[in-house]
């Protein structure tokens, strides 16, 4: 056993768990002390918003459902004017990541509180970390005012999540839990929710594959989802987050794909320097090998395993391997760049690490 020696910092958060927790809504808004619920959704679940804003009754100022990929900084504006119109003392964010996104740009402007309701595996709605997009480029940032007060996590809101994008979400979760267990402030802590975080999306994403309306597998995802999403809220991430982060944000991929395809390569890049975690990967997926396990995941249940196949041209190869190394931060393995251009690489073409 090494000896220990580490800082562990818990945030101040609720979460309440469980089929059908949506019924407590009203109870959850009272218990933050607020009257008029902004409820934040994307046109595409606008349904869902609704069926919230009919729970709420007077308690709901109204619906802004404009809520978009990345946060541009015109949004965001908008919906912190729409929330100051009508009066609202609380955002209630229901959605993924881009949902969730929205309701931290306005809590950040105005340090209004936000119950969020992931219907997604991204983890957004455990970090205190934020993004805005303003002329083309994605800044974020960390503040605790933006880290919602209390999360409402119902699987059953989880299966309308097409399987597609459950199995990527999923990967995209996954991914959180396996740079957190290399992270250079790593604590016992976050490593079992980790471990853990990772064993139940390995057991949940096969099923929810087989069956979409399988409750106790989108009960165990979102459950892996929460526990993955605490691990990035609390520890550092490497250079996958960062590799996905340039991807996505200089090339427009998809967030949760661009997660699942490079995850597999970036494990294989640093698996020598960091040999514990992946072997806690390896074990949480019940295989002998972190990389080879998680590539397995995503191609066995559909998703995709190339950068080719989601719209990234092998030209920009270059220019991303560049982005990646412009600034230095905490890795397992040095960044080096031969390394990380043959990474892209493989990446793009899709092969198994
Ligand atoms: N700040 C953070 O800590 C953090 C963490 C993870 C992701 N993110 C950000 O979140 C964004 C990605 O989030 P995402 O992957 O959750 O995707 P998303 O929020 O963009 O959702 C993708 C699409 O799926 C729809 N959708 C969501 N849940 C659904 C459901 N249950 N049924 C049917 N449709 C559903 C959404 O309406 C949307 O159209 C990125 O911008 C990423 O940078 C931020």
């Amino acid at each position: 056993m090494p000896v220990q020696s580490f800082v562990y910092n818990s945030a101040p958060q609720r979460v309440v768990f469980g089929a059908g927790s949506l019924q407590h809504l009203a109870r959850e808004i009272d218990a933050l002390g607020a009257r008029r619920a902004l409820v934040l959704c994307t046109p595409e679940q606008r349904p869902q918003a609704e069926r919230i804003a009919d729970m709420l009754g007077a308690h709901a100022a109204g619906v802004f459902d404009r809520a978009v990929m990345h946060v541009p900084i015109e949004t965001a504006r908008e919906a912190r004017d729409v929330a100051q119109r009508l009066g609202a003392d609380c955002a209630v964010a229901i959605g993924g990541g881009s949902t969730t996104g929205l309701g931290k740009a306005i809590a950040l402007d105005s340090g209004l509180p936000i119950l969020a309701i992931p219907t997604t595996y991204a983890g957004s709605e455990m970090t205190p970390i934020y993004g805005i997009t303003e002329a083309g480029m994605k800044k974020t940032g960390k503040d605790f005012k933006v880290l919602p007060r209390t999360v409402i996590y119902d699987p059953e809101l989880s299966m309308t999540l097409p399987v597609g994008m459950s199995v990527t979400s999923g990967i995209n979760a996954i991914a959180h839990a396996a740079e957190g267990l290399y992270a250079t402030d790593a604590n016992p802590v976050m490593d079992l929710m980790a471990e853990e975080g990772i064993a139940a999306l390995g057991r949940a994403l096969p099923a929810i594959r087989a069956s979409a309306q399988d409750a106790a597998a989108r009960s165990d995802a979102l459950y892996g989802a929460w526990l993955c999403g605490t691990v990035l809220g609390n520890v550092g991430m490497a250079l996958h987050h960062k590799l996905c982060h340039t991807l996505g944000g200089s090339f427009n991929l998809p967030h949760a794909e661009t997660h699942t395809i490079v995850l597999p390569h970036a494990l294989a890049y640093n698996a020598a320097a960091a040999p514990e975690a992946m072997a806690r990967i390896a074990k949480a997926l019940g295989k002998d090998n972190a990389a080879q396990a998680v590539f397995d995941l995503a191609r066995d249940n559909g998703a995709p395993v190339a950068l080719r196949d989601i719209g990234m041209k092998e030209a920009d190869l270059d220019v991303a391997c560049a982005h990646a190394l412009k600034n230095q931060y905490p890795n397992p393995r040095p960044l080096e760049r031969d390394a990380i251009r043959a990474l892209l690489q493989d990446a793009w073409e899709g092969v198994r690490p």
